[in-house]
């Protein structure tokens, strides 16, 4: 049915498109690029996950901003978190007849249906953040460097244990997001390629013996689900001894393990917190670290994120090339998705100031200072 209908649509849009033209005595030699043309002032659909994370709808925000500086109308929608509900929230999309389609995927192969919807009415597709698979018809891939986020936050737990410098050995928690996401096994490599010379030398030591990521992997990003893995970690493993280091891939999974180490006695008398990683530089974390809670965080700008985003499909809409920096690591399992990926930054209490609030993020009254 739907099927039919995004068909239909297009068929309409593509007879009105004629019509356009030739009013405005334009023939139709060359009419690929004057269609394309025509899309400015027409509706690009924003599919985003959650409105659960604040990220996102700053994600969200951005994006429409971004496009409508281009002279296009966005509609905006949130997917509670629920792959179908996401799937039917695009369906509509095309059935409204967008000219292109910006997509954060909730569940990262839930899509493959629809997005032939969208290629059956030449619809293009930008993957945002996080990588479509399993489908032919996503046409570019705005993310950041995935792997590098892992790096930042292992690499951040080694200094400040001084693993370096032969210290240890030392208690660690591995967790990562979730396993329908395909940023979550980059984030995971990434820090493994840091972490695990140690975790070999015995330097680190996972006492819950839970290294394997389908055995850390939070689903759907969930801090409350995190929180009560780190209770039990606390109850099984933890005893007799104090864990030093957690490896937290997103700062909800963060606050989720702080409220679970500190209903466990930590942060005060004779058990600091552990060394916790962030990802997203959220204001409820990067208050907490500002507070001496949480210790760091990965600040990924979003504000680069959406302005790449809306101008790659700008250009595919208008016949241009969009630019990209990466043509060989997102392999979706149908293709390369040429990628633009943007880098991201560690940040914790010694340069979130310089970061975060001379970079324009958030204003001092933001954070409470
Ligand atoms: C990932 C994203 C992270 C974080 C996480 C949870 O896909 O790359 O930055 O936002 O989702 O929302």
């Amino acid at each position: 049915m739907r099927n039919r209908s995004a068909a239909l649509a297009a068929t309409a849009t593509a007879a009105c498109l004629c019509l356009a033209l030739s009013a405005c005595g334009q023939n139709s030699e060359g009419g690929s690029k004057e269609d394309k043309g025509s899309a400015k002032g027409g509706t690009i659909g924003v599919a985003m996950p959650t409105k659960s994370s604040e990220r996102w709808i700053a994600d969200g925000n951005n994006v429409v901003k971004n496009l409508e500086s281009k002279g296009y109308k966005a509609k905006l929608v949130f997917g509670e978190d629920d792959p179908d509900t996401q799937v039917s929230q695009i369906e509509n999309l095309i059935t409204q007849g967008v000219k292109g389609l910006i997509v954060a995927a909730i569940d990262n192969k839930s899509l493959n249906n629809v997005l032939q919807q969208a290629a059956d009415a030449k619809i293009p597709v930008i993957s945002y953040d996080r990588l479509i698979l399993g489908t032919k018809n996503v046409d570019y891939y705005a993310s950041f460097d995935n792997e590098k986020v892992g790096q930042l936050q292992a690499g951040y737990i080694a200094e400040r244990l001084g693993l370096k410098d032969g210290k240890g050995p030392f208690n660690i928690e591995l967790f990562a997001g979730s396993n329908d996401d395909n940023n979550t096994k980059y984030f995971f490599d990434g820090a493994l390629s840091v972490l695990k010379p140690y975790i070999d030398s015995k330097k680190l030591v996972v006492r819950s013996g839970q290294t394997k990521l389908n055995q850390v992997t939070t689903l759907r990003w969930d801090g409350a689900t995190a929180q009560r893995r780190m209770d039990d970690i606390l109850t099984s493993a933890y005893k007799s001894a104090r864990v030093d280091a957690v490896l937290s891939p997103y700062d909800g999974i963060s606050i989720g393990v702080l409220s679970a180490l500190k209903s466990d006695g930590y942060g005060s008398g004779s058990k600091p917190l552990p060394v916790i990683t962030g990802q997203d530089a959220e204001l409820a974390s990067v208050k907490s670290i500002i507070a001496g809670q949480q210790t760091q965080t990965v600040y990924k700008d979003t504000r680069k994120l959406a302005e790449v985003a809306s101008t790659m499909v700008d250009d595919v809409l208008n016949g241009k090339k969009p630019e990209v920096n990466d043509t060989k690591s997102y392999d979706n399992g149908a293709k390369v998705v040429p990628s633009y990926l943007l880098q991201p930054v560690s940040v914790d209490k010694s340069n979130y100031e310089d970061v975060l609030v001379k970079g324009g993020y958030y204003t001092d009254a933001q954070l409470g200072k």
